[in-house]
């Protein structure tokens, strides 16, 4: 069992739907998978949702696992925190899970406008030094860029612990016209009222970071956004 970053990295490697693009794809694209996600690397035509800034990957594992007709992509700059989801998919046998290895600034650089059609963003950083929303995934910049990726109408999901960031998510929509389809306040108080079951059912999948924040009585609250 790898206990190093640099055995995981290492142990990465050996994954068929692990994608490390070299930097200079990365950063200059584009890479060598954009546009061919469904041929070469799920071989099927199923939609694929993608989880940005997926840490250990818990939301694409989980969600590939009950959603067998659907594709997921965990995309983080951090190997070695993926590589926890990554073995865990290849483990269970996932063949519609996988993991990019990339900076989400540059992720148009990796899947083509309509590739992807949904997004979800568990616990990203709040950054709350970041006042152009360059570096918060939730940034103008970005919602900008999933717009372009997903298409006018693409869905959004954002989970969040951070009320800083639950704002900033408002004002960046706003700033956006980018529609906010559902509002929850806080999760664990409100979650059965007015939730469709499937999202009521992803919604309850937990990150062990969430797990940590809870435990330490924090709110956790969700925005959907409609591009
Ligand atoms: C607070 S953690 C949350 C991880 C996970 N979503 C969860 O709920 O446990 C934020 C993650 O986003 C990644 N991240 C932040 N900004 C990023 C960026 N611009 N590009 C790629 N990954 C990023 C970090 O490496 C980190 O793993």
């Amino acid at each position: 069992m790898p206990r190093t970053k640099r055995q995981k990295w290492a142990s990465n490697l050996g994954l068929e739907r692990v994608l490390e693009p070299s930097v200079r794809d990365a950063v200059h694209g584009p890479s060598d998978h954009r546009g061919q996600w469904h041929a070469n690397v799920f071989g099927n035509a199923h939609p694929i949702t993608l989880e940005l800034g997926c840490g250990k990957g818990e939301y694409t594992v989980e969600l590939a696992r009950r959603h067998p007709e659907r594709n997921f992509i965990g995309v983080d700059i951090k190997g070695h925190r993926y590589w926890h989801g990554a073995h865990a998919a290849a483990q269970a046998g996932l063949t519609n899970a996988a993991f990019l290895r990339a900076k989400i600034e540059f992720i148009e650089n990796h899947l083509a406008p309509g590739e992807a059609h949904e997004i979800w963003l568990p616990f990203s950083d709040p950054q709350p030094g970041d006042e152009r929303g360059t570096k918060r995934l939730t940034g103008a910049p970005f919602l900008e860029r999933y717009r372009r990726l997903l298409g006018s109408g693409g869905i959004v999901h954002v989970k969040t612990d951070s009320r800083f960031l639950h704002e900033q998510t408002l004002l960046s929509a706003a700033a956006c016209g980018v529609q906010v389809t559902h509002e929850i306040e806080d999760l664990y108080a409100s979650s059965g009222t007015d939730c469709e079951p499937a999202l009521k059912e992803w919604l309850a999948i937990q990150t062990r970071y969430e797990e940590r924040w809870l435990g330490r009585g924090c709110t956790i609250s969700y925005l959907q956004l409609k591009l």
